[in-house]
């Protein structure tokens, strides 16, 4: 029996698409994409300790509902937990507590913020010292997202999404961050892309997004405002028309660039200064909208943090 180490907390940042592109479904059915991905400053904290069996809880960190996330096997988080104890050869478990501030099922990537935390926190617990390409093809296989969710900064995403390259943002970006009450299935918004797309041409997403990468690469933040876009965006509404609603809203309040994040259902309003966003989010509020978060990326990836107490 290994000695029981001091608790571990990673914090992970969720994440949003600065561009994503969706192509024909491949024979395994997921997408081939062609994305940029930025971290925010919207963050899960997962705390581990040595335990018995597998355990996991979930807390809110302010205005976040984590009713919907499941306190079992099928939480990425253990899941994750699991994987990396496999690939070690190790009979040994945590008990993990996931400080929720990242909005559940809202194209943010919170599922893969824990899951991606969680392979570094127990990396660090059971001191590991996993190499990098190893705890990312670990992540790979958990899901499309967590790469990026290890790796954080601004990144370009191919294959479904888990094959991650960073690339260089000299800007500092501002984003309204609008959550729905109601999340979205993800799969079921790539059924309706599908469906709404029945003859998108063979690597018609190919087509790297050079126009936003040469912005990132120079600051120039109202130019990668100007491109952005999202395939997920038109099967989303169509799948929740009164969605078109709470974006035009957004809209009518915010001097700037609105679009959907990831498969949604969270809206995100970019901005060039805190002033701006923060100028967005109290009207938005004032217009009766329950949530509003403002955050700003690039931020680094899922990192160890020490916590008092
Ligand atoms: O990879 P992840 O587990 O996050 O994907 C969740 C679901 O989203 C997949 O089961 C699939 O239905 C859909 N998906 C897809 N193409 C991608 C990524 C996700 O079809 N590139």
């Amino acid at each position: 029996m290994a000695p029981t180490a001091a608790p571990v907390t990673v914090r992970a940042p969720a994440k949003v698409n600065l561009v994503l592109r969706v192509g024909r479904p491949r024979h395994d059915g997921f997408h081939p994409l062609n994305t940029v991905y930025q971290a925010i400053s919207l963050y899960d904290d997962v705390r581990v300790e040595d335990a018995g069996r597998w355990q996991v809880s979930v807390t809110p960190l302010g205005d976040v509902d984590c009713s919907t996330v499941p306190l079992d096997q099928r939480n990425l988080a253990v899941r994750a937990g699991q994987a990396l104890a496999a690939h070690h050869g190790l009979r040994r478990a945590a008990s993990i507590e996931i400080g929720k501030g990242i909005p559940v099922a809202g194209g943010l990537a919170g599922g893969s913020a824990d899951a991606a935390a969680t392979l570094v926190a127990l990396d660090r617990l059971w001191d590991l010292h996993t190499p990098d390409d190893e705890l990312l093809a670990l992540a790979a296989e958990l899901g499309s997202d967590v790469p990026f969710s290890l790796l954080g900064g601004t990144a370009h995403g191919t294959g479904r999404g888990e094959q991650v390259v960073p690339v260089p943002d000299a800007g500092s970006h501002w984003w309204v961050v609008v959550p729905d009450a109601t999340g979205l299935s993800t799969p079921a918004v790539y059924r309706e892309f599908d469906r709404l797309h029945p003859d998108v041409p063979l690597g018609s997403h190919v087509a790297d997004p050079v126009g936003l990468l040469a912005a990132l690469r120079v600051g120039d933040v109202p130019r990668v405002g100007a491109a952005l876009t999202n395939d997920l965006e038109e099967p989303a509404l169509s799948l929740r028309p009164e969605l078109a609603e709470r974006c035009a809203l957004v809209r009518s309040h915010h001097d700037g660039p609105v679009l959907l994040s990831g498969s949604g259902p969270t809206l995100l309003a970019h901005a060039c200064s805190h002033e701006a966003a923060t100028a967005t989010r109290l009207a938005l509020l004032e217009a009766g909208v329950p949530v509003v978060h403002v955050a700003t990326g690039p931020v680094a990836g899922a990192h160890v943090v020490e916590l008092a107490g």
